[in-house]
């Protein structure tokens, strides 16, 4: 089935005042320290770009990156995620925030915090874009959440189809494209 991008759910304006507000909110929890702001590739860099330039300059903000893959098709999570490319730097002792897309199911978060936790951070926080709780399988508590979205197939911002879609500006949802 192909499909084509629907309405719009979340428009540029909701998206950099909500992003203001997230920077904000961890400029203040994280007040003179260093924080590890690690992006997973490849859906959550350009929310990534625009998060990090909102967090004011009294955190000592470093940025890594993480990309995972789950084994299945690009529209299901399966659970089971490879590390296709690692941090390059260690995380011990640090502070660190995880930097998502979108939390469907859980399980790739949940799979990915148990992993960075085993290295020993100082403190792991998780800030996602987009939250379908309708969907959650896995037990995972996201602690700076964008927006709380219902069960829809989303592109835009950094989020693809098939690769497809990240440039939009606006997240949209996408549906099957009708035959002629
Ligand atoms: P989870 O393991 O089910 O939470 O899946 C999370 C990953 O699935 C996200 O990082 C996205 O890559 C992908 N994903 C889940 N829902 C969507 C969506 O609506 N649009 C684009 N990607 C999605």
């Amino acid at each position: 089935m192909d499909y084509e991008v629907a309405g719009t759910l979340i428009d540029e304006g909701r998206l950099a005042r909500r992003v203001a507000e997230l920077g904000k909110a961890i400029s203040v929890d994280y007040n003179g320290r260093e924080l590890i702001v690690i992006g997973i590739l490849r859906g959550a860099v350009i929310f990534m770009a625009d998060l990090v330039r909102a967090i004011d300059d009294n955190v000592d903000v470093s940025m890594d990156f993480i990309s995972v893959s789950s084994y299945g098709d690009s529209t299901k999570s399966s659970g089971v995620v490879r590390i296709n490319k690692d941090l390059d730097n260690s995380i011990k002792d640090k502070d660190v925030l995880i930097v998502e897309d979108i939390v469907d199911t859980g399980l790739t978060l949940s799979y990915l915090r148990r992993v960075l936790m085993e290295r020993e951070p100082k403190s792991l926080a998780i800030c996602s874009l987009l939250d379908k709780k309708e969907r959650r399988i896995a037990d995972i508590s996201v602690d700076y959440v964008g927006f709380d979205i219902p069960d829809l197939f989303v592109v835009g911002y950094g989020l693809d189809y098939a690769e497809r879609w990240r440039n939009l500006r606006s997240v949209h949802s996408v549906e099957p494209t009708v035959e002629a």
